[in-house]
């Protein structure tokens, strides 16, 4: 049997879009993607996918899952034989709960054993230690961030000997490689940077040549622990800073990430070696925290927050831009003293999108009319891709930037007004309540706003979705397509805190108490003065309440 968490984790690491997408041809419409239903004769792309959701759902034929039923149905396979399928397209392993128990622990172990060694063989090597002294480095910091020294490749293989572990499942995690002439340690003479996740769990190490090796830096390879574009660097020891100042401060590299917390800004992270890429987001928002940027003023740092800049713009993550000028970095800064300097350049963030459009108009001659035009098509193509009061605040910066008139162009143009989309939508399908929608998404995809709260959301809250309520508290028959459909409608946030929920929970029972109470004052009701007195008692009771 394959094990629920292999499961649950190959989904996790899979984009339901690149799995649909080998099938079917995708186009992206807002936040999903929508194509033709393969499961029914579709002439009109009625298959949408959500890629945050990881689900796809057809408003024809009502079809839908995530990636493993896609392709269960797709190909007519059994369930375990589609997990495998999908396993098999992401590169997958598979942990089977008979002949592999503890497969993943094992892993974490193993990293854990050479971690301790390299820990070890950091004291006894002057050279390694020397460079980290000189490089600002003390030992209370030394012994925070776990460093070490990985030392000529024969102690690693030599320890893993030792220590008995199989080969196998050393390669497996990435400790050592292997060649025509054998197995070779991944890291040699290299100072080791242990990576954990964002739960604290070993995953796989950075390391930095101290011998002019010309890969300055190298990375565990990806694994069945370990995936470099969802973790970032140091996140388990920034987390409660993160959450304290509601801001997380992303750098590029390792040395950047722990001055800066040795100059007490820690809530600094790091991306490892990539860019910031959609696998981050999820981490991003679930820390509701405002992301800071601070990338190097060289051509590859500034392309770097130009493309975070926009990603994380375009989905609704509030972001702000710091470049350290003059070729210097974040560590270089700290281990100069000039943390004050920091400070001060922190002090100069830029706003995201500011950032981008400003970066955009950069790119041209606007003494030049053409060329002014050129930038303004430039700077739609980004702000059209934003939710419109965003992109129109930036009305007043694109027209100073651009020398014309503040109302001789559109940055949302081609974009369906929120009217004209409300209008559109009234004709086809009923209303939508947007707060009851967004309360029973939250409680649809939050499990633990959910467990919190079920005893004490009732039905009668709702009046327009109520039959949304029966298919989260009651499995009414039809409740899963009902569930999904909310889940992939992209016009609909979930609430990511509790307080937000409670908030909008109050504001729709008070809501539909009035909602009540007006259509008991024009009814025939002979107890209706009794009634409306109570729910009035009622509303006034909530009003006054805090939360
Ligand atoms: N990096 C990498 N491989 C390289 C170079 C860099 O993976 N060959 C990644 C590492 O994660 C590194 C980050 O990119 O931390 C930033 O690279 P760079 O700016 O070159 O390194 P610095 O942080 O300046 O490191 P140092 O101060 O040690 O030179
Ligand atoms: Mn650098």
């Amino acid at each position: 049997m394959i094990k629920q968490e292999s499961i649950d984790r190959l989904l996790e690491v899979t984009d339901i879009v690149d799995v649909v997408s080998q099938y079917v041809n995708l186009k992206r419409s807002g936040r999903n993607f929508v194509g033709l239903c393969p499961f029914h004769d579709d002439r009109n792309p009625s298959m949408s996918v959500s890629q945050d959701m990881g689900i796809y759902h057809c408003f024809s034929c009502k079809a839908g899952g995530n990636a493993i039923n896609f392709i269960k149905e797709y190909e007519h396979l059994s369930y375990p034989e589609a997990i495998e399928k999908l396993a098999n397209m992401q590169g997958f392993t598979l942990e089977y709960t008979k002949d592999n128990i503890n497969k993943k622990h094992l892993d974490i172990k193993i990293l854990d054993v050479v971690n301790g060694y390299y820990k070890f063989c950091l004291y006894q090597n002057h050279k390694a230690l020397d460079y980290l002294y000189k490089r600002g480095f003390d030992d209370a910091l030394i012994d925070k961030f776990e460093l070490g020294y990985a030392p000529a490749s024969h102690y690693t293989t030599n320890l893993l000997e030792n220590e008995g572990i199989d080969k196998k499942d050393a390669l497996e995690v990435g400790i050592i490689k292997q060649n025509e002439n054998g197995v070779y340690a991944s890291f040699i003479e290299r100072i080791t940077f242990p990576i954990k996740n964002h739960t604290g769990k070993l995953v796989g190490f950075g390391g930095r040549t101290i011998t002019n090796h010309p890969a300055k830096y190298v990375n565990s390879p990806e694994s069945v622990v370990f995936d470099k574009s969802r973790i970032f660097y140091a996140y388990d020891k920034a987390k409660d800073e993160i959450h304290k100042k509601g801001e997380i401060l992303i750098t590029e590299g390792y040395m950047d990430t722990i001055m800066l917390h040795k100059a007490k800004f820690s809530n600094a992270v790091a991306v490892l070696g990539t860019a910031l890429t959609q696998k981050h987001l999820p981490l991003i928002r679930r820390s509701g925290a405002k992301v800071v940027l601070m990338f190097d003023g060289d051509g590859a740092g500034k392309s770097a927050a130009y493309k975070s800049s926009v990603l994380l713009m375009k989905n609704k993550i509030d972001a702000s831009v710091v470049i350290i000028p003059d070729g210097a970095d974040p560590a270089d800064l700290v281990q100069a003293g000039e943390v004050l300097k920091l400070d001060k350049i922190l002090n100069t963030k830029i706003e995201a999108g500011e950032f981008v459009i400003k970066n955009i108009a950069n790119n041209f001659e606007l003494a030049r009319p053409l060329q002014k035009q050129k930038a303004l098509e430039e700077i739609q193509k980004f702000t059209k891709e934003l939710p419109m009061i965003v992109a129109n605040s930036y009305q007043n910066l694109v027209a100073n930037l651009l020398g014309v008139d503040i109302g001789s162009f559109s940055l949302t143009q081609g974009k369906f007004t929120p009217n004209a989309k409300q209008d559109k939508r009234a004709n086809l399908t009923p209303k939508k309540d947007y707060l009851e929608l967004q309360i029973l998404k939250t409680l649809a995809v939050d499990k633990e706003i959910f467990n919190s709260v079920k005893n004490s959301i009732r039905k009668d809250y709702f009046i327009t979705h109520y039959d949304i309520w029966e298919a989260i508290f009651e499995n009414s028959p039809d409740g899963e397509i009902l569930v999904r459909e909310l889940e992939i409608d992209d016009s609909v946030d979930e609430f990511k805190e509790v307080q937000e929920f409670f908030k909008a929970l109050k504001l729709l029972i008070i809501a539909n108490y009035k909602k009540r109470l007006n259509l008991l004052k024009i009814s025939s009701d002979p107890d209706k003065f009794a009634k409306m007195n109570a729910i009035q008692n009622s509303i006034r009771k909530l009003e006054k309440d805090k939360i």
